[in-house]
């Protein structure tokens, strides 16, 4: 099993080109809950228990990917981290002030033209004491179709020593950076884009408030809540404006790095449960039938 230290210890926010910002910013802060933290150069910044920003919605001529953050480990300095990336062959930009809440990064090109974004820190408020809206507590993850998938695997292991922690059909890989089942899931399709932004909610009931939330608010439940195989997690899915997939989950597995295995659930069907391939049948586990393409999105 491979060693892991990996360098960043969370996705931190995801930027998403918007043909229409105004409708995408008034799903995120009305219908989700995030709160709007500023407004700056076209991008409207969006937050979730108090940090800076989670979502960055900015105007553009088609939907669009902009740019993904990764908060660093503490113990590397931003310099040293550049200078490795560029040993491991990506051009390197130190940045300062390119957006508010964040004083400092590191952004390159990626493979598949992925745009990542690694910082220190992001300036912090305290939490609104009663969120609006479905509220998650965080968010945990996104996907991303690329033809380039391989290559970012390898860029997300190699460079950034994210463990694999499962795959769907050789299809889609996931890896983790910390103890969530993935925090990236690789999609290897032809598009670029994102696939899905995954919110992680409080428990199973809080997925039946959000999904009345989601039906009165006209952005109803594509598929779920059921609970997939790889990961485990009861996940329920959404087209937010610009059909952006959301998804919003609970109970995913826990892992254990220093075991390389997922910790036990009762609903697990291996013990332990070490990463594996997972056929395309056990999307889902309790056999809900899909009425829309997840795998495109
Ligand atoms: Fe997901």
């Amino acid at each position: 099993m491979a060693e892991f230290n990996p360098k960043t210890v969370g996705l931190g926010y995801v930027a998403l080109g918007s043909t229409d910002p105004a409708r995408a910013v008034a799903h995120y802060r009305d219908v989700l809950g995030l709160t709007e933290t500023g407004s700056e150069g076209g991008a409207t910044y969006l937050s979730l228990c108090g940090a800076h920003h989670d979502i960055v919605v900015t105007k553009a001529s088609e939907k669009s990917f902009v740019h993904q953050g990764y908060q660093l480990r503490a113990d590397i300095e931003l310099a040293a981290f550049a200078k490795e990336l560029g040993a491991a062959g990506f051009a390197a930009q130190i940045k300062s002030d390119s957006q508010p809440g964040v004083a400092k990064l590191v952004e390159i090109d990626g493979p598949g033209g992925v745009t990542f974004q690694f910082y220190k820190e992001m300036e912090r408020s305290v939490a609104p004491a009663t969120p609006a809206g479905i509220a998650p507590l965080r968010l945990g993850h996104v996907a991303i179709i690329s033809p380039e998938a391989a290559k970012l695997f390898a860029f997300y292991r190699d460079v950034l020593g994210f463990h694999y922690t499962d795959d769907i059909a050789e299809l889609a890989f996931f890896l983790t950076c910390n103890r969530d089942h993935h925090v990236v899931n690789l999609v290897g399709l032809p598009d670029s884009r994102v696939h899905h932004i995954a919110f992680e909610l409080r428990d199973g009931s809080d997925q039946v408030r959000a999904a009345d939330i989601l039906a009165r608010n006209g952005a109803p439940t594509l598929w779920g809540p059921s609970r997939h195989g790889a990961g485990h997690n009861l996940a329920g899915y959404h087209h937010a404006p610009d059909k952006v997939m959301i998804e919003l989950y609970t109970q995913m597995d826990v892992y254990l790095p220093a075991l390389g295995q997922h910790e036990p659930r009762p609903w697990h069907e291996d013990y332990p449960m070490v990463p594996k391939s997972w056929p395309l049948e056990k999307m889902s586990v309790w056999a809900t039938e899909f009425n829309f393409n997840i795998a495109m999105g």
